[in-house]
């Protein structure tokens, strides 16, 4: 039973242009949490450059991709899966294992809860509070997981608050489901954003837990969602096995492999957008905590969750504000535990991102407009 409401979701551009009659080329997508820089020069002349590559099948175990992005992870190519997008993995990863019942912690992306739900399984939610900045209370989580949990489901940094669980807690988390036979899917769509993504992600646990996935996509971080390109890190050959065999053949198309190649070696692309997003992280988080209207939550990632919390207004008014003058951003009234007051946008450029800070002094007036 979903009781959340219907709101406009980050990739809903042409549901905006029809309701608010809004060309798309005016709307700038605070929602949809992708890199702002697009995708690099040598990218743009790679895919140029080898076009024909459309002539002919993909190497159907996509041997040179796997081998980049195990450079890239720092893992071992038997360990990884390519798949059309992070969501063609969770759908197989959640066809294979079959919860019969899963623990997610949220508020977070919705796509584990339907996934489950259509293989029959049964799923809930654990809070993660907002008096704890969102931050997992492993002591609450553990007499929850005693109850029957099969697989835990968790957003690394999670999508909307922006919150991340440290590799100390993830290693203690790990070893306990471990211990309660209890498989941990970890969602890493947003970790090379953060301060130090070596710390925070699970890929050094791998070798010591077969009952961990972790998922990964190039759809935010390297800024390209239509090409439709995630991967898989599992030390468990089994389960990676039985994924790849319910999975149809040439998911990833030629353009999508040979872009993965070039991405995952582009170090001055990855090492430019990690700055940009670390300083717009820092400026604007700093800037939301002087107004006393909003509450934003400590950012991990390349967007941030913020709360009206004086109700002088809902997002749902708040979007309607900034979509008028073609900001678009997350009304987070669909996400659960999230009611009306809870908004998201991602770090975009400079310019852009000033362009939002002055329409958020203008709705909720700080009297800092002139600090920075
Ligand atoms: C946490 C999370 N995981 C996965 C996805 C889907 O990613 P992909 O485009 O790789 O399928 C999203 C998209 O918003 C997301 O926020």
């Amino acid at each position: 039973m979903n009781t959340k409401k219907n709101v406009f979701h980050g990739s809903d551009i042409e549901k905006i242009e029809e309701r608010y009659h809004i060309p798309r080329r005016d709307i700038i997508a605070f929602g949809s949490n992708v890199n702002p820089l697009g995708i690099s020069p040598g990218l743009r002349r790679a895919l140029q450059e080898q076009i024909d590559a459309i002539t002919t099948y993909p190497d159907r175990d996509y041997k040179t991709l796997r081998d980049c992005i195990a450079d890239y992870t720092g893992t071992k190519r038997e360990q990884i899966m390519a798949g059309n997008g992070s969501t063609e993995l969770i759908s197989l990863a959640m066809q294979t294992i079959r919860p019969k019942r899963a623990c997610i912690l949220g508020p977070t992306y919705s796509e584990y809860e339907r996934e489950i739900g259509l293989g029959g399984g049964e799923c809930f939610s654990f809070p993660l509070r907002p008096e704890d900045g969102f931050a997992l209370n492993a002591a609450r989580l553990r007499p929850v997981l005693l109850e029957g949990v099969d697989v835990l489901v968790m957003c690394n940094p999670n999508n909307p608050t922006s919150s991340i669980i440290r590799r100390t807690q993830l290693n203690e988390l790990l070893t306990l489901c471990a211990q309660l036979h209890i498989f941990v899917v970890v969602d890493e769509t947003y970790i090379e954003f953060t301060d130090d993504p070596a710390e925070a992600s699970a890929v050094s646990l791998l070798a010591d837990f077969s009952n961990l996935l972790i998922l990964r996509g190039v759809s935010k971080f390297f800024a390209a969602p239509g090409l439709r390109l995630g991967y898989a890190l599992c030390s468990n050959n089994s389960l990676l096995e039985e994924m790849k065999r319910r999975q149809d053949p040439w998911t990833i198309n030629s353009l999508a492999a040979i872009a993965g190649e070039q991405m995952f070696r582009d170090s001055d692309y990855i090492a430019r957008t990690r700055a940009l997003i670390r300083a717009e992280r820092t400026r604007i988080y700093r800037k939301l905590s002087k107004n006393p209207h909003l509450h934003p939550f400590v950012p991990s990632a390349n967007f941030i969750l913020v709360q009206i919390v004086d109700h002088s207004m809902t997002a749902a008014d708040f979007f309607d504000i900034a979509i008028r003058r073609g900001l678009m951003i997350r009304d987070c009234a669909s996400f659960d535990f999230l009611e009306d007051y809870y908004f998201r946008f991602c770090f975009l450029l400079p310019e852009q991102n000033d362009r939002l800070l002055a329409c958020i002094e203008e709705a909720f007036p700080s009297g800092q407009a002139e600090t920075n």
